[in-house]
């Protein structure tokens, strides 16, 4: 099944989606680390760094679902919370994809906030545009008076394009995620193809931070990987008092005023606090350990703080696959949790060379910038390689 990602950030619902089988044809997206991220992960060539509001959907060609995460500001608690009259709603451009495209399904990804109260008329009028998106706004109109006209619609007599929409407010722990993370998720199945959505159930038990970052503990200095580097700086002030160690994390933020990430901190049983490195908030937000992500610690931690978590991405896409193939509900078996985003430090270490071989050697170029000895022709291609990795990871500051 083929799938039209927007908003992809760095790709945590593209990820899962992916996972769940879905063959991305295009990521729609327009800050250049998260495209640097997505370029690192998924084929280059399909990634468009751009405004979704310039971008021509018919060049895709036919998918089966548009996913995305139009942006959150508009409805976030902790924003201006102006929905509709924010420019940065982006839902208007969501709707315009499934008119233009008419996929089978779409699956979008929203904060709570969306759920507000005070957004109860703009979040039905979203709703409704996205069961109905061939009934545009007509130039000048309110969406207020909009809203009047598609309320009026009567499903049986309507004959245009329509999908069956149902949108749900899920918490990441109940789905294998070692995190509180609560999103809404609206899900769409063009009504003429006659398919049952059925949401994922949730899988018993909660996953803990300890389980998911505590074997960084016990690695050998120079096998632990490259983006687990302690950032310092970390204290305690209201309302920001991290996350135990052992128990879920809480909700992994993106920050805003540009201090990202700025609440992300692992409380350990000692009383110690700091902030999680990009490899623990990576784990955290179940990404594979060998996911790149871009830029400085602050910017990564931003793209990381933004995903929907790669776990649950994956329970909803295997979702939309079984209900698009009309094989009934199906979500991640309860045993399985975390087990296909960890791996030990000698897997990811030759997870890494692979990468380093496919790309070229890419990392060892970065190596060598930074003055890193190059090894002796002693022995074997073998010695060569440990040697490279060794210097790689002696050099950092873990
Ligand atoms: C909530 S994040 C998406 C996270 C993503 N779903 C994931 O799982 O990693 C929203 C993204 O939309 C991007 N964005 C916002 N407005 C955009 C626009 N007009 N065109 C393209 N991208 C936009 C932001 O840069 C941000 O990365």
């Amino acid at each position: 099944m083929t799938c039209l990602e927007l908003f992809s950030g760095c790709g945590g619902l593209a990820k899962g989606l992916e996972l769940a089988g879905f063959k991305q044809r295009a990521f729609v997206e327009f800050n250049k680390w998260a495209c640097k991220s997505l370029r690192e992960n998924f084929d280059p060539s399909l990634v468009h760094e751009m405004d979704v509001r310039k971008f021509d959907f018919q060049s895709v060609g036919d998918v089966d679902v548009v996913a995305g995460g139009p942006p959150c500001p508009p409805f976030s608690l902790g924003g201006l919370a102006k929905a509709h009259e924010d420019e940065r709603d982006m839902f208007p451009e969501a709707i315009r994809a499934i008119h233009e495209l008419r996929p089978k399904g779409f699956l979008f990804e929203n904060v709570k906030g969306l759920l507000r109260k005070s957004f109860a008329d703009y979040f039905s009028y979203i709703i409704l545009r996205l069961t109905f998106p061939d009934c545009s706004i007509p130039q000048g109109m309110t969406w207020r008076k909009h809203l009047e006209i598609l309320r009026k619609i009567n499903p049986q007599d309507y004959g245009g394009l329509r999908y069956d929409v149902q949108y749900k407010m899920m918490n990441a722990v109940n789905y294998g995620v070692p995190q509180n993370r609560e999103r809404v998720f609206i899900v769409g199945m063009r009504s003429d193809i006659k398919v049952e959505w059925a949401w994922p159930s949730p899988v018993p038990g909660k996953r803990t931070i300890a389980e998911t970052i505590g074997h960084l503990a016990t690695t050998k200095k120079i096998l632990l990987p490259k983006d687990h580097v302690i950032v310092s700086g970390a204290r305690e002030y209201p309302g920001h008092s991290g996350s135990n160690y052992n128990a879920p994390s809480k909700t992994i933020k993106a920050g805003a005023h540009g201090v990202p990430g700025g609440e992300n901190m692992i409380r350990f049983p000692d009383g110690k606090l700091r902030y999680m490195t990009i490899h623990e908030a990576k784990l955290i937000q179940t990404f594979p350990a060998d996911y790149e992500i871009s830029g400085s610690w602050g910017e990564a931690m931003r793209q990381i703080g933004n995903a929907v978590p790669v776990r649950l991405a994956e329970t909803m896409g295997r979702c939309m696959v079984a209900a698009l193939s009309g094989n009934g509900s199906q979500s991640l078996p309860s045993d399985g949790y975390g087990v296909a985003y960890r791996c030990s430090p000698v897997q990811l270490r030759l997870a890494i060379e692979k990468r380093k071989k496919y790309k070229g050697s890419t990392a060892t170029k970065a190596v060598a910038k930074k003055g890193a000895t190059k090894p002796k022709s002693k022995g074997g291609k073998r010695v060569k390689r440990q040697k490279s990795v060794k210097a790689k990871y002696a050099k950092r500051d873990v």
